[in-house]
């Protein structure tokens, strides 16, 4: 398959803009970056020096072809609507024989017109979380899974509208992507969220220089309410709880009095983000205003139902609807997943301790920074009701980088309704903000 030539990786912190009743992948981000904190290294950044990488890296594993296009196509997943007008494969790609380590893929062509509109990535962050729950069943896949679990409806902001999208499970030991040693986790372990999509274009770009040709014509890269930079984040994010009346003064001033996010963590801050956390309670970490999944299944809970219908137009237990679906023997077949027997059941979300992430650095802004002087497009996107990566942090994260303004900041419109607000460095990296209902404005 050739598309044209332009492809945008794309990531979001956890899940950013939709709404994810479990916090789950929120929980995954939290507790990661504290236990980061209690053993915070210098260690350089091995992204930013690939030349020395490459000399202990290992050439790329391309495994035979043949006849995997038809084998990986789907005929139809169980539960599709009528009139599906688009090819859409699953498998599984084998990354590393020896390790027997193999990715879950689940790619979906545009309807029409295909070979000319431009392939995306999507990789969710987490870390540790599936892009197949995330990205595709519940943000901008063609299809939604019902509340019974078992159907599926078109999706009215589907991507595929207008580019081929990649999901991709990463790294193995999430979702359906595997490997046959279990002592392999302990070394796949790369980096996550606003990390992997920084990180994969230096590697791209890298490449094509070392071949002297393009490889892979790579666009641009997008990141949603990205997590690039651990302290400005981690910073931000009591800054906005505080902001947004969830939490009060006195619990704000404590964290402000006790923590330094730049530093090892101690324990004064570790109270004090605790107490900040429960004064919060129950919301949707990634849409502080959205209803929480009472319950199991919110159409049998009248209350949340009625509330969706007011506030919402996503079904806040939406995970859980994917969850059963993915679950379904029939579904794992029609997708070509989990024909060596994975354990199971499917999740959503890989917990940290079962994938070690210390080697990720805390801050990819150096990474990013190579990349934008090197002229690929970068944006930086955020919705700004997001609690985990919230938009200051991104804000924040920006300014470090000290790139010069080309455009102020600026309304932005749709219908004659102010959207959210832009501001553009170098003509590079943007940032919006308010609810991102218009996520398929992103395109
Ligand atoms: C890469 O894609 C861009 C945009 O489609 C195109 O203008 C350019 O010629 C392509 N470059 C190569 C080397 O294919
Ligand atoms: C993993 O092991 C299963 C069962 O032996 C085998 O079918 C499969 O091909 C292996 N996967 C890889 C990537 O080697
Ligand atoms: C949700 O509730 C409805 C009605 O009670 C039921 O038919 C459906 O199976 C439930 N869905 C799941 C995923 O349990
Ligand atoms: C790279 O390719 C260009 C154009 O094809 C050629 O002029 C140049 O000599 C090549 N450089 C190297 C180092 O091979
Ligand atoms: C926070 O910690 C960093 C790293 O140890 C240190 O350089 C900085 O001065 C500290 N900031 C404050 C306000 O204490
Ligand atoms: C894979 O299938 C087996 C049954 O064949 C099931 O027990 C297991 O839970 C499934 N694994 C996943 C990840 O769903
Ligand atoms: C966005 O731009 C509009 C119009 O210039 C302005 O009124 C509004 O305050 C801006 N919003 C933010 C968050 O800066």
């Amino acid at each position: 398959m050739r598309f044209a030539c332009i492809t945008l990786l794309l990531v979001s912190c956890g899940v950013a803009l939709l709404r994810v009743n479990e916090a789950n992948q929120a929980e995954q981000l939290i507790r990661l970056t504290q236990s980061k904190r209690s053993t915070w290294s210098d260690q350089p950044d091995p992204w930013l020096d690939l030349d020395a990488a490459d000399s202990a890296s290992s050439p790329v594993y391309v495994g035979p072809q043949d006849g995997l296009r038809n084998a990986d196509k789907i005929t139809a997943l169980p539960g599709q609507p009528r009139g599906v007008d688009f090819d859409q494969y699953a498998g599984h790609v084998t990354v590393d024989p020896k390790k027997g380590r193999a990715l879950f893929y689940y790619f979906v062509e545009s309807p029409r017109r295909s070979s000319s509109k431009p392939l995306v990535l999507w990789l969710n962050g987490g870390p540790g979380c599936s892009s197949l729950a995330y990205g595709a069943m519940e943000e901008f896949g063609p299809f939604r899974v019902q509340s019974d679990g078992k159907t599926l409806e078109r999706n009215p902001y589907a991507w595929n509208e207008v580019a081929n999208v990649l999901f991709l499970e990463s790294p193995a030991g999430v979702g359906f992507s595997y490997s046959n040693t279990t002592k392999d986790y302990d070394q796949s372990g790369e980096s996550y969220a606003g990390h992997y999509v920084p990180q994969l274009a230096s590697l791209i770009l890298h490449r094509n220089k070392l071949a002297n040709r393009t490889l892979i014509n790579l666009s641009g890269i997008a990141i949603g309410n990205a997590y690039v930079d651990d302290p400005t984040n981690s910073e931000a994010r009591y800054e906005f709880l505080w902001s947004h009346a969830l939490i009060s003064d006195e619990t704000f001033a404590r964290t402000r009095r006790s923590c330094n996010f730049s530093a090892i963590i101690n324990e004064e801050c570790n109270k004090a983000t605790t107490a900040a956390d429960a004064e919060a309670g129950n919301i949707d970490p990634y849409d502080a205003y959205a209803p929480v999944c009472v319950g199991s299944n919110s159409s049998s809970d009248s209350g949340a139902a009625d509330q969706i219908q007011q506030t919402a137009d996503i079904d806040p237990c939406s995970e859980i609807y994917v969850e059963a679906y993915l679950n379904d023997p029939e579904v794992q077949k029609a997708l070509h997943a989990n024909v060596t027997k994975i354990d199971g059941p499917w999740s959503p979300c890989t917990s940290c301790s079962d994938l070690p992430w210390n080697d990720s650095p805390t801050s990819t802004l150096p990474v990013m920074k190579q990349l934008v002087n090197s002229g690929l497009r970068v944006w930086l996107f955020s919705g700004d009701t997001d609690t985990v990566c919230p938009y200051r942090g991104t804000v924040e994260a920006i300014k470090i980088m000290k790139l010069p303004i080309k455009n102020p900041w600026r309304p932005w419109y749709s219908d004659k309704q102010v959207i959210g607000n832009l501001s553009s460095s170098s003509n590079r990296v943007w940032r919006r903000q308010k609810n991102p209902k218009n996520y398929d404005a992103l395109l």
